[in-house]
C-alpha cells in the first residue's frame, strides 16, 4: 500500500470520528433533559437548600410586620428573654467581644458582616446589606434557610412574635436606637389580623361560629 492509500484510510477514520462527535453534540442539545419547575413530590419540613446559593428555592415568603405598629407595642423584656439564647454564641453587651459571632450590641440598621476582626462566612460577606428590621426578622426566622452558608448554625425562631419581640430588645439594645417607621396607612387590614376568625371571644360571651349561634348557655335550674 503506497502512502496515498493510506492517506485515504485515516482520512476516512477521521471523518468517521467527527461525524459520531458531531451527532453526539447535536442529540445531547436535542435531548437535554429539562428539569420540572416544581419537583414531582415535596417533603414535608424539610428546607431545600439550593446547591448555587442562587436562592431559588428560598423558603416560601412570609408577610412582614408593619414595624411601625408592632414595634411600639412589642414586649422588648420578653425578647431579652429570648436572647439569652443568642448569648450562647453572642456578646450582646456594650462591651463589644467576639464570641463564636460578631458582638450584637447595636446590630440593628447596622451593616451586614462590619464587625473588624470576626471572619465572617463568605455568605454573609459577600451580601453586603443593613441589618435592617426585615432583614433581621427574615434572618432569624431560620439563619441556614435565609442565607445558605452562614456559619450561624441556629435553627432560628419560627414564631413570628417572638422574632418581632427580641427585635424590639436587639433594637433597644444600643446607644442610640434605630427609628421606628411610621405605621403604614391602613390599606391592609388582612396582614394585620392573622388569626381572624380563630381567635375564642375574650370575655366568655357565646360565640358565632361559622355554623350559626353556638348552643346558648345552660339555663338556670329553678328549683
Ligand atoms: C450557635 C451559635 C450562635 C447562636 C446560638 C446565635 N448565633 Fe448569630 N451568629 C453566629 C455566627 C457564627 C455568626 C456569623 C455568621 C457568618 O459569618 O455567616 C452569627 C451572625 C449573626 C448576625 C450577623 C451579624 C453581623 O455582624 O453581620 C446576627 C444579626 C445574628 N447572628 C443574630 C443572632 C441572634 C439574634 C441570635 C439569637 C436568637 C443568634 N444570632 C444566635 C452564631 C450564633
Amino acid at each position: 500500500m503506497d502512502s496515498f492509500e493510506w492517506n485515504k484510510i485515516i482520512g476516512a477514520v477521521l471523518g468517521t470520528a467527527i461525524f459520531i462527535f458531531v451527532v453526539r453534540v447535536v442529540a445531547e442539545n436535542i435531548y437535554e433533559p429539562e428539569k420540572p419547575a416544581k419537583p414531582g413530590y415535596v417533603v414535608e419540613g424539610v428546607v431545600e437548600t439550593p446547591a448555587g446559593g442562587g436562592g431559588a428555592a428560598a423558603p416560601v415568603a412570609e408577610a412582614l410586620p408593619d414595624w411601625g405598629t408592632v414595634l411600639a407595642k412589642a414586649d422588648i423584656a420578653a425578647g431579652k428573654a429570648t436572647a439569652a439564647k443568642c448569648e450562647a454564641c453572642h456578646d450582646l453587651s456594650a462591651a463589644k467581644t467576639i464570641k463564636i459571632g460578631p458582638p450584637l450590641f447595636g446590630v440593628v440598621d447596622r451593616a451586614r458582616a462590619s464587625i473588624a476582626g470576626f471572619a465572617y462566612s463568605g455568605e454573609l460577606k459577600g451580601h453586603p446589606a443593613n441589618w435592617t428590621y426585615d432583614e433581621l426578622y427574615k434572618f432569624l426566622k431560620s439563619p441556614g434557610a435565609y442565607l445558605p452558608g452562614t456559619k450561624m448554625s441556629f435553627a432560628g425562631i419560627s414564631k413570628s412574635d417572638d422574632r418581632i419581640n427580641l427585635i424590639a430588645f436587639l433594637r433597644s439594645n444600643t446607644d442610640a436606637p434605630a427609628p421606628i417607621p411610621a405605621p403604614k396607612p391602613a390599606e391592609a387590614p388582612a396582614a394585620a389580623a392573622p388569626a381572624a376568625g380563630a381567635a375564642p371571644a375574650a370575655d366568655g360571651a357565646p360565640v358565632k361560629g361559622p355554623n350559626g349561634p353556638a348552643a346558648p348557655p345552660p339555663a338556670p335550674k329553678a328549683n
